[in-house]
């Protein structure tokens, strides 16, 4: 029977299903997202500098270890470094202000969020020139990972990693490393299986976290807000394929999404603030998709046409690193 969570390159173990928490920014749809996945079994949280909730998650966090039903150290906590702190000198500073958000004296694992530095503005996550596209800064990526080993050595993080890397931008930060990244967190799910990129870091010992991995049904609300084109999302919960194999195993289309995910060895943070979808989500390790079933699955990859969440709205023509090589 599959393990429900996994070991790290450095020792730590990591849950394979964590809840996602992007766009759960009201306090009480959090709060009550968050005892419902703790009710149903979850130690592992995702959130990020930029989601604006760290102060929530940390307060959840903080009455289940005072009410003494969870200890810190059964949790996985994760939280990202936003863009704007992609340079070397703003590291630190911004795992700082996470940890004080938090109200942790350490996270679990840190990412840095995206391969892009923006200039920094105390206001402003995403500052725009006048062409209304992101003011890119240029950065030292081997920089920036050297002050992510400093956070480790500090203790102030467990584990570092990085998220929406390609497979160059991995390989460089390989090269200089000497605490290797024990994460990649990307998006991947059945229309997106990103097969080589996740083969990749499984040759280099480095684990995946696979983010959207329903396919982020809800994202338009996210482009509408921030005055990004409406995409045509893909319906992958509804497709036949996967709600044949939902019936043949008594599950529902997400568990077999999710369960497709961490059978490959890929840890999944869906997200959700539906309890009974929060608990149906972690339900996922006490069956087995056999061969056929994974051989069909493996069909409906679409590669890149299958991509929810690309940075296509952060306008990043003038970014220096652009397009990522
Ligand atoms: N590193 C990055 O750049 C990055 C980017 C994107 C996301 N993330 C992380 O990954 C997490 C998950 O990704 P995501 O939020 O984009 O999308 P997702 O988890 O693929 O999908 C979430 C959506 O699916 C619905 N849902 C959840 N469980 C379901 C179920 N069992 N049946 C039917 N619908 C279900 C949720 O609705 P309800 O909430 O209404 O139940 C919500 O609308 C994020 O929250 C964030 O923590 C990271």
């Amino acid at each position: 029977m599959l393990k429900n969570s996994i070991i790290l390159n450095n020792g730590a173990k990591m849950p394979l299903i964590g809840l996602g928490t992007w766009q759960v920014n009201e306090p009480l749809e959090l709060r009550n997202a968050m005892n419902a996945a703790f009710e149903s079994g979850y130690r592992h949280f995702d959130t990020a500098f930029l989601y604006k909730n760290e102060n929530i998650v940390g307060k959840v966090i903080e009455e289940w270890i005072r009410k003494g039903l969870v200890k810190r150290e059964e949790l996985f906590i994760t939280t990202k470094l936003p863009l704007a702190g992609v340079h070397p000198d703003r590291v630190e500073m911004f795992l700082n202000k996470s940890l004080h958000n938090l109200g942790l004296e350490y996270v679990d694992l840190y990412l840095v969020h995206f391969p892009v530095c923006v200039k920094y503005h105390e206001t402003i996550d995403f500052p725009l020139n006048e062409a209304g596209e992101l003011q890119a800064e240029p950065t030292d990526h081997i920089a920036v990972w050297k002050k992510m080993e400093e956070m480790v050595e500090l203790g102030k993080t467990r584990s570092i990693g990085i998220s929406n890397f390609n497979k160059n931008q991995i390989a460089r930060i390989l090269e200089k490393a000497t605490i290797k990244p024990a994460n990649l967190q990307i998006e991947a799910h059945l229309y997106l299986q990103n097969t080589e990129l996740i083969e990749f870091c499984k040759k280099h010992g480095i684990s995946v976290v696979a983010y959207s991995p329903l396919g982020s049904p809800a994202i338009n609300i996210f482009h509408e807000k921030q005055g990004y084109p409406t995409k045509n999302l893909p319906k992958i919960m509804e497709d036949e394929n996967v709600i044949s194999i939902a019936k043949k195993h008594s599950k529902s289309p997400a568990q077999i999404m999710l369960r497709f995910l961490v059978q490959n060895g890929v840890a999944a943070i869906p997200k959700s603030v539906t309890p009974s979808r929060i608990k149906e989500n972690i339900d996922i390790f006490n069956f087995e998709l056999d061969k056929s079933d994974i051989a069909l699955l493996k069909t409906l990859d679409k590669g890149e046409a299958g991509r929810v969440c690309d940075m296509n709205g952060f306008k990043l023509s003038n970014h220096p690193d652009f397009p990522f090589k």
